[in-house]
């Protein structure tokens, strides 16, 4: 599939949805659905690289699924840990930073400490920056953010006026990543569910039914070639474009 270099979205979220169904079709118990998941979050992050978009955000663990049965969590995290410690070597031949948004201080030790390292040993790779939401929602960032800015209007180093889009943005977990052009969510849902409120404002909405093991780079490029046949207005008419 041929895509235009020029019109690829700088920033692409993904929602990465169906991996216990991926599994229950299988047969299989539900883990086993996430760990062929986090096969496809490699092959993903490698074509998303390829491609050469610069920001990558991928929801992998939300606030609501601590309410998962505990043992589903706990194989969760251990995947995470170990993916984290493998993914390292394959960041680094390709020139990948890690990032991680999110309340990373509610995860395990052991998911923090891999993370961290991760984060630190790829800070000046230049491809692409990966982010992994962990502990992840989207209103909780509103409600820090709101927090930490009326904080320092209490404290006189602010006044309510110089509270613009901008210094909201610079207090979000996404700093200084740019908003989100392209969220694609797969498995049919087609719900938000608390992923990047402020950020996907103006970004192209993208549903598949693929189940997330199954979503391949072959998909990816069909729904970034769908994206390039969008015309995006902010707002505006199609002549002012
Ligand atoms: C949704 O499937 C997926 C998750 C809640 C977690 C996403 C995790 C991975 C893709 C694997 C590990 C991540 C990394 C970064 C290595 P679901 O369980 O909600 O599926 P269902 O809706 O079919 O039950």
């Amino acid at each position: 599939m041929n895509l235009d270099k020029e019109m690829l979205p700088k920033h692409l979220a993904i929602i990465m949805d169906g991996n216990g169904r991926w599994a229950k079709q299988q047969g299989k118990p539900r883990i086993f659905g996430h760990e062929k998941g986090a096969k496809t979050v490699r092959e993903i992050i490698q074509e998303v690289s390829e491609i050469g978009i610069p920001y990558l955000t991928l929801y992998a663990f939300s606030t609501e699924n601590w309410k998962r049965p505990k043992l589903e969590v706990e194989a969760l995290m251990h995947l995470l840990s170990r993916y984290l410690k493998k993914e390292v070597a394959i960041m680094q031949e390709n020139n990948i930073r890690l990032n991680a948004i999110g309340d990373l201080e509610s995860l395990p030790a052991k998911v923090r400490k891999e993370l961290y390292k991760a984060m630190e040993q790829t800070q000046n790779n230049t491809s692409t920056t990966v982010s992994l939401a962990l502990a992840y929602g989207g209103q909780q960032e509103l409600l820090q953010m709101t927090q930490q800015l009326a904080q320092r209007v209490q404290q006189g180093l602010l006044i309510p006026q110089q509270i613009t889009p901008e210094l909201i943005q610079q207090t979000l977990y996404t700093q200084n990543i740019p908003p989100v052009d392209l969220l694609i969510r797969t498995s049919g849902e087609c719900r938000i569910s608390n992923f990047l409120l402020w950020q996907i404002a103006y970004a192209e909405l993208y549903f598949t039914d693929i189940l997330w093991p199954d979503f391949s780079p072959e998909e990816l490029r069909k729904a970034l070639a769908n994206y390039q046949n969008r015309e995006r207005r902010f707002g505006k008419t199609s002549e002012q474009l």
